[in-house]
């Protein structure tokens, strides 16, 4: 019997994807617009959320729904902890602080962990399956955007435990399908996916505006720059 759990998640979700696709600072992200300081902030939020969800799912890892997608090969915490060290240095820990938008997906995953356990595969999924799909593209873009090498800050993209993703992919889609659900919850699992792309959403829309001031920063002192340099020359040209 299956639930067929793995295509309603997908079917129900699709929607939600493409708006998630169509942030700006996602776009922005696609098209190679990465900047370090918007981006080490993503890395901290994605801390405390991965810390919590991990957290949550280790506590109910014997839960006869949740336990079917419990994967410890999945957890980023370890590698989102070698980005911050990557980014912020020594005393990361000091430095990093939860966003209003990360602070709401935080109390979510730890919400559902009290009230409705099997709503945490609603949160593993729309991160980790979306993480094993974009992740070496997304990895590439991060490396060429902001010229890292291949060993630091970008950890979070790799899955060292997992030696075929696609494969992995389809695993777990199958245990989606053996989980013991009915259609009512089912639902609720749909939902609460859509509800965490909500949340991605806004914890993406944040970080908007600090592009949009990066990017503008940038262009006020190449043009300010320019502009100097051009004084400078008009000032050397009438010395003569
Ligand atoms: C950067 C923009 C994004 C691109 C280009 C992208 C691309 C893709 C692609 C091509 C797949 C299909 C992989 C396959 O069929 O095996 C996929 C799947 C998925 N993505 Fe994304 N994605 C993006 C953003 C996101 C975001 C922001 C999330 C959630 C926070 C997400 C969550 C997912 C999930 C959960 C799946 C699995 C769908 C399923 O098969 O059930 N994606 N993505």
């Amino acid at each position: 019997m299956t639930s067929n759990l793995a295509t309603k998640l997908r079917e129900g979700t699709k929607k939600a994807h493409t708006m998630a696709e169509n942030v700006g600072f996602v776009k922005c992200f696609l098209k190679g617009v990465v900047e370090k300081t918007s981006y080490r902030k993503l890395v901290a939020n994605f801390y405390f959320v991965y810390s919590a969800m991990e957290e949550e799912m280790e506590r109910h890892k014997q839960h006869p729904i949740v336990s079917k997608i419990y994967f410890s090969e999945l957890n980023r915490k370890a590698s989102l902890e070698q980005d911050l060290y990557y980014y912020y240095g020594n005393n990361w820990r000091e430095q990093i602080a939860l966003s209003p938008a990360g602070e709401a997906y935080v109390q979510r995953i730890r919400e559902v962990s009290a009230t409705q356990p099997e709503l945490l595969v609603s949160h593993s999924y729309t991160r980790y399956l979306g993480d094993l799909s974009g992740g070496q593209i997304l990895k590439n873009i991060a490396q060429r955007a902001m010229n890292l090498s291949d060993n630091g800050g970008s950890a979070f993209y790799e899955f060292t435990d997992i030696a075929d993703e696609k494969a992995f992919k389809n695993e777990y889609r199958q245990a989606l399908d053996m989980m013991p659900v009915d259609d009512e919850t089912a639902d609720r699992i749909v939902e609460e996916a859509n509800d965490a792309f909500g949340l991605n959403m806004k914890m993406f829309m944040e970080l908007e505006g600090n592009l949009i001031k990066a990017i503008g920063q940038m262009l006020f002192n190449s043009l300010t720059r320019r502009r100097t340099r051009g004084s400078t020359e008009a000032g050397l040209a009438t010395a003569d």
